[in-house]
């Protein structure tokens, strides 16, 4: 058995944005992964990874993203075929903007397409976060939610599992900044403390609960006020080189606020379209990398949808 090749374009996805650390993420519009696949009689068979940083990337698909996500979503539809896939990476892995994510999202919501989307999208964000546990150490949706769900997405429990999606605002631009420096998720996580003190607990409770209202409302100025985090980026700071001149330099060119995305190295600065302008946000990180003799990729984009067929 086979079938006509089916693709799927899953975005990268920006999480913990200041103070929600595994509960908030963002779905953005560029760059993104591109996930291929046709039925085949049994099995998940990965016959193709290409794009930035495939190189690290395993074909066994018990041990690659797309392919555990995948596999979690035949078997809870109990297919009775296998998938083969091709995987076009656009985001490189380690680089905080969900690369594991959006293949693991991507493998499930193919796996889901070929089955007759029998699912719904919260389980479907499931089974991709069972792939995220296996590849990254630690159950966390933050990203996968956001690239199922597209938009700004909160995941008020794991236990039982709830997340929701609100619209950002439409002025609301985001420049990604990916020095070139690789930070593995799992490095990332084991830097950071097991407690936080009341104090944090109040500070970061404050902050996302006002980040929640200004993305609904669409208070920009709210929203760069409310991204902040007092326990996780200060921990990993020393993972990215220039981390702290960089959110300056986005700052001194009109970012609302500049942070570190995910588990890093990735710096995302959100800005007001309608005012300010993202390239200079972009170049201005950029020749500060450059002049510490450093590479580093920008986009100027947006928040976008979930997985979409293309
Ligand atoms: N919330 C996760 C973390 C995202 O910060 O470890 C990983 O990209």
């Amino acid at each position: 058995m086979t079938d006509e090749w089916i693709r799927i374009a899953a975005p990268a996805t920006t999480s913990n944005i200041g103070a929600g650390f595994d509960i908030f993420g963002i779905a953005l519009k560029e760059p993104y992964d591109i996930i291929e696949g046709r039925k085949i009689e049994s099995g998940i068979v990965i016959t193709e990874v290409s794009g930035p940083g495939s190189d690290s990337i395993p074909l066994d698909p018990s041990s690659n993203s797309v392919g555990i996500a995948a596999a979690e979503v035949l078997r809870r539809c109990e297919a009775d075929f296998g998938i083969e896939i091709k995987i076009k990476k656009g985001i490189r892995p380690c680089s905080g903007i969900g690369s594991s994510g959006a293949s693991a999202a991507g493998g499930a919501y193919l796996a889901h397409i070929l089955c007759g989307e029998k699912l719904n999208l919260t389980e479907l964000v499931l089974c991709a976060a069972h792939a995220e546990d296996v590849t990254s150490g630690g159950f966390h949706a933050d990203n996968v939610a956001p690239c199922v769900l597209g938009g700004f997405t909160i995941i008020r429990s794991y236990e039982p599992f709830e997340v929701i999606s609100i619209k950002p605002p439409e002025d609301l631009g985001v420049v990604v900044a990916m020095p070139d420096v690789l930070v593995p998720t799992k490095e990332s996580r084991a830097v950071l403390p097991k407690e936080v003190g009341v104090k944090d607990l109040v500070f970061h409770v404050g902050n996302a609960s006002c980040l929640v209202y200004a993305m609904m409302s669409g208070d920009l100025g709210l929203i760069g006020r409310s991204v902040k985090d007092a326990v996780f980026e200060p921990a990993r700071a020393h993972l990215v080189p220039h981390l702290k001149q960089a959110e300056s330099a986005a700052m001194s060119h009109g970012a609302l606020v500049s942070f570190l995305g995910g588990s890093g190295p990735c710096i995302i600065s959100f800005y007001d379209k309608g005012s300010h302008n993202g390239d200079q946000i972009a170049d201005s990180i950029k020749s500060l990398y450059a002049e510490n003799g450093m590479k580093c990729d920008t986009w100027v984009t947006e928040c976008g949808s979930g997985c979409r067929r293309i």
